[in-house]
């Protein structure tokens, strides 16, 4: 397969090109910041997803099988404070790719999120309406129902949740700090790793429950989705929802450390201040079982996740 992926130097693009490489594709990725850390040993494109000509033009240009879209602003102040620039990346952004991979017949797979929901529902799955209380999930609805509704295009929207990991293109952008969403799990690791207190935040305004995604895992289930033949929606995050504490105390029995580390401790105030305005999910709780069935088998629940990745980072980092 011929796979072109955006956001390569992210956390879950560079976990994709690193599965699609060792499965034999053939792989180009758009580049957007600094160089990936890792040696390049396949075609890069520098790309800013502001640049709708430069996204046909380029998709065009290498003809790909598949584009695997990851690449998304995943900052939420930022893009609360900048809503035209991140719905022109975000939203028109996705259509422009969209439509280059109908006009030379590839398939898309889009990366969105479980924060299209508004984490008030239970075991919301693939046909649930979505519900967003934020711009960010706005942006990713929106960029769903577009793909939704063009013509002729071969896509599949696979939505992550929590996800956690390395990001083999760039380890040193490792997201160390405590979070209010499911990114707070490699704080979590990284602090219990090095023997050092956890603080994690018990609300208000977390996202409490979620479903902690392993980054090599969903890059299988991506690339499942590239390689399936069905439009539509799918839960490619990990088979199991958690509390942020219990997900905290997993952690610390698969890196078999203190869990006297973990303090439950009120969301930082000066945090709550600046994200007074932005809407956080607390409980996203979600069915993956269609999903499973598609694609032929269920993401990691969480002990398989951080079993999993207990391993890449003893590879890794010895
Ligand atoms: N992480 C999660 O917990 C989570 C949960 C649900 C869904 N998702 C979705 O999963 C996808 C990947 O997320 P991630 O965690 O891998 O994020 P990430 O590590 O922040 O990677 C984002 C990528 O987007 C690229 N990018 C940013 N602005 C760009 C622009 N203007 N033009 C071109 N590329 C640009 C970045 O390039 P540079 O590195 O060069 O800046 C980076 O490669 C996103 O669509 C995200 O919404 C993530």
């Amino acid at each position: 397969m011929r796979l072109y992926v955006t956001g390569g130097t992210g956390l879950v693009g560079s976990n994709i090109i690193r599965l699609a490489r060792e499965r034999g594709n053939e792989i180009i990725a758009s580049q957007y910041g600094p160089e990936p850390e890792w040696q390049v040993d396949y075609e890069l494109d520098p790309l800013d997803l502001a640049d709708h000509d430069a996204i046909r033009a380029s998709i065009r240009r290498y003809k790909p099988d598949v584009v695997i879209h990851c690449a998304a602003i995943l900052d939420q102040l930022f893009m609360f404070a900048n809503r035209e620039l991140c719905w022109s990346l975000m939203v028109d952004g996705t259509r422009a790719i969209a439509e280059a991979c109908r006009d030379i017949g590839a398939r898309l797979v889009f990366v969105s999120s479980d924060w299209v929901f508004d984490g008030r529902v239970d075991l919301v799955d693939e046909s649930s309406p979505p519900n967003p209380v934020n711009f960010y999930g706005v942006m990713k609805a929106a960029s769903e129902r577009d793909l939704g509704a063009l013509d002729g295009l071969n896509y599949g929207v696979g939505r992550l949740a929590g996800v956690y990991g390395l990001n083999y293109a760039a380890p040193s952008l490792a997201r160390m700090e405590n979070g209010l969403g499911f990114d707070f799990s490699v704080y979590v690791i990284y602090r219990l790793a090095a023997g050092l207190p956890a603080e994690v935040w018990t609300g208000p305004k977390v996202n409490d429950v979620a479903h902690p995604t392993l980054a090599s895992d969903c890059a299988d289930m991506l690339l499942r989705l590239a390689q399936h033949d069905g439009n539509g929606l799918f839960h490619c995050f990990g088979s199991e929802a958690i509390n942020r504490i219990d997900l905290a105390h997993q952690i610390a029995t698969a890196f078999e450390a203190d869990p006297a580390l973990i303090m439950p401790t009120r969301t930082d105030e000066a945090v709550l201040d600046e994200m007074r305005h932005i809407g956080i999910p607390y409980r996203t709780r979600m069915s993956t079982e269609h999903t499973a069935k598609a694609l032929g088998r269920r993401a990691f629940n969480v002990k398989e996740g951080l079993a999993a990745f207990r391993k890449e980072w003893d590879e890794f980092w010895n």
